[in-house]
């Protein structure tokens, strides 16, 4: 995995057919996604319930890429290993899943993976300064966890001041939450790099219809990278 800024499309099989998880990855990537962004929710640190380790390793053959699992669970700590060995790239953890957050990190890149931290809207960027030096990715949610589609929650302000806590460190800055060709704009023009997308990706298509997949994610791209300058 080699880092760029970017702009890179994370569609979450959150707004997948959950009964076909396989050929959604595979359809999505097809389509031009840049990465999977799978959504492990514990019905304890967030209400609803999705999916552990097990299903994780099922999806794995089916991603080309990179496999990026996003962890609303607490406690985090007994569950790393078994999503590294599930073939996850990047674990991210949220800041306010529990007191260790230091220890967390370093428990995920002990196991190879690349490691995140998320930070919910109401969470601010005083604990990251400390953190720099063990992340790979910083998750900006844009929503409130726990469920998929979703209002956009406006963290312009916190992505432009993450953005230069970061500085040239090879940290990703990723948004969840909320992402349309509307929105996804002001966060790229304020740093983001990688943007999360479930309903917006998987709306109008299935796998049988790919296609509109392919148009969502040229939408949310092109308005996007239109917005950093990027010739598209
Ligand atoms: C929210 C999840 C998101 C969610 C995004 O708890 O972390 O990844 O699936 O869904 P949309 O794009 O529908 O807001
Ligand atoms: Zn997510």
């Amino acid at each position: 995995m080699s880092f760029s800024r970017a702009i890179k499309i994370a569609p979450s099989i959150l707004a997948a057919d959950f009964a076909n998880f396989g050929a959604e990855c595979r359809a999505v990537e097809d389509q031009g996604a840049d990465w999977i962004h799978v959504d492990v929710m514990d019905g304890h640190f967030v209400t609803n319930i999705t999916f552990g380790p097990a299903t994780c390793a099922a999806i794995r053959p089916h991603v080309r890429g990179v496999m990026d699992v996003h962890l609303m669970i607490a406690p985090v700590d007994p569950y790393i290993e078994g999503f590294a060995k599930a073939g996850a790239d990047i674990i991210t953890a949220h800041m306010e899943a529990g007191p260790h957050v230091h220890r967390t990190l370093q428990a995920i890149r002990a196991t190879g993976a690349k490691a995140g931290l998320a930070l919910n809207p109401g969470t601010g960027l005083d604990g990251v300064e400390n953190l720099l030096d063990l992340l790979d990715l910083v998750c900006v949610m844009t929503v409130n966890p726990g469920f998929g589609g979703q209002a956009f929650i406006d963290m312009s302000d916190k992505v432009r001041r993450l953005r230069a806590l970061i500085g040239p460190r090879p940290i990703h800055i990723e948004i969840d939450g909320g992402m349309t060709p509307d929105t996804a704009p002001l966060m790229a023009r304020a740093g983001a790099d990688v943007l999360v997308a479930g309903s917006a990706v998987f709306k109008g298509g299935s796998v049988v219809d790919p296609t509109p997949y392919g148009t969502n994610i040229r939408a949310i791209r092109t308005a996007a990278e239109a917005a950093t300058g990027t010739v598209v």
